[in-house]
């Protein structure tokens, strides 16, 4: 998809998990299309690397743990303090969690919904109650095609993304009087550091495009994994004032993998 050079021009707009895979590669776009960007994430390394390839005045970073609703908080007032009103925020901070429910421990399950969960839920409350006082805004948060089809050792990711796409909606629901969209983006397999540590512990791209019977998982249709740039093209779709009259949408972007159920 081309987006118009200039779209998000002047704009500031802030992006959890944007030291790595999908969030940094949304954070490089906007910063080519002349945002102003704030970029939170818990990855210092990450964080400083983008620091390096940009124009400081349009770009604030800061190490921050999702989960961590005080330190969003202050996160987000020091954004605003420092690049001016957020106009679009990306919720895109997440981790995955393998495991069968019988094998999972209780740490493991509460800090997926802590993170995934919880940090969608802290970063919008944050930024939601300042663009409600100013009656504009646009949110995407980043879910999973995980979060409506069942997937065999990934329960603790899945219910929290289902609880990210439920949250995202009813939220949309709240703002829509304030005139803010409020979407969610669904990627299926992309090829991130995420997806890699799978491909590590016994998965493999080939697995993933093909599919794999025993766990009663259907292969991708269109017959590849999706990169990074294939989902940031959906998230600034959805950010952006092409998209003004959608809200509440759930957009699937995996190649069929889910059969768009
Ligand atoms: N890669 C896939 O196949 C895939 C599929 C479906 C959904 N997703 C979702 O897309 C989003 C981006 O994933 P990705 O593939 O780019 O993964 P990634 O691991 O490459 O990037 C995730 C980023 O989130 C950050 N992060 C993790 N925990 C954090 C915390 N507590 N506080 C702040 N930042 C934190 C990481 O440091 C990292 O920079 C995630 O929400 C993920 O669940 C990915």
């Amino acid at each position: 998809m081309s987006t118009p050079d200039t779209e998000f021009q002047g704009q500031h707009v802030l992006v959890t998990g944007a030291a790595g895979g999908i969030g940094a590669a949304l954070a490089r776009r906007l910063l080519q299309q002349g945002a102003r960007v704030t970029a939170l994430d818990a990855d210092d390394a990450g964080l400083a690397a983008l620091q390096t390839e940009t124009d400081a005045s349009r770009l604030l970073t800061r190490v921050v743990d999702v989960s961590d609703a005080a330190a969003v908080d202050a996160a987000v007032a020091e954004a605003e303090a420092t690049l001016g009103p957020i106009d679009r925020l990306a919720c895109v901070a997440g981790v995955l969690q393998m495991g069968r429910v019988i094998d999972l421990d209780d740490a493991q399950w509460s800090r997926t919904l802590a993170i995934n969960a919880g940090g969608v839920f802290h970063t919008c409350r944050a930024v939601a109650r300042r663009m409600v006082e100013r009656r504009r805004g646009a949110i995407v948060n980043v879910s999973s095609n995980a979060a409506t089809t069942p997937r065999a050792g990934m329960a603790a990711y899945a219910a929290s993304k289902a609880a990210v796409t439920q949250l995202s909606r009813c939220l949309a629901l709240e703002l829509a009087e304030y005139g803010i969209r409020c979407n969610v983006v669904s990627p299926g397999s992309t090829d991130t550091e995420m997806q890699r540590a799978m491909w590590r512990q016994g998965s493999s791209r080939e697995a993933v495009i093909s599919g794999h019977a025993p766990s009663h998982r259907l292969g991708i249709p269109l017959g590849k994994i999706a990169t990074p740039d294939d989902i940031v093209d959906s998230i600034l779709f959805l950010l952006s004032d092409r998209a003004g009259h959608i809200t509440l949408h759930d957009l699937r972007v995996d190649g069929g993998a889910t059969l768009d159920q």
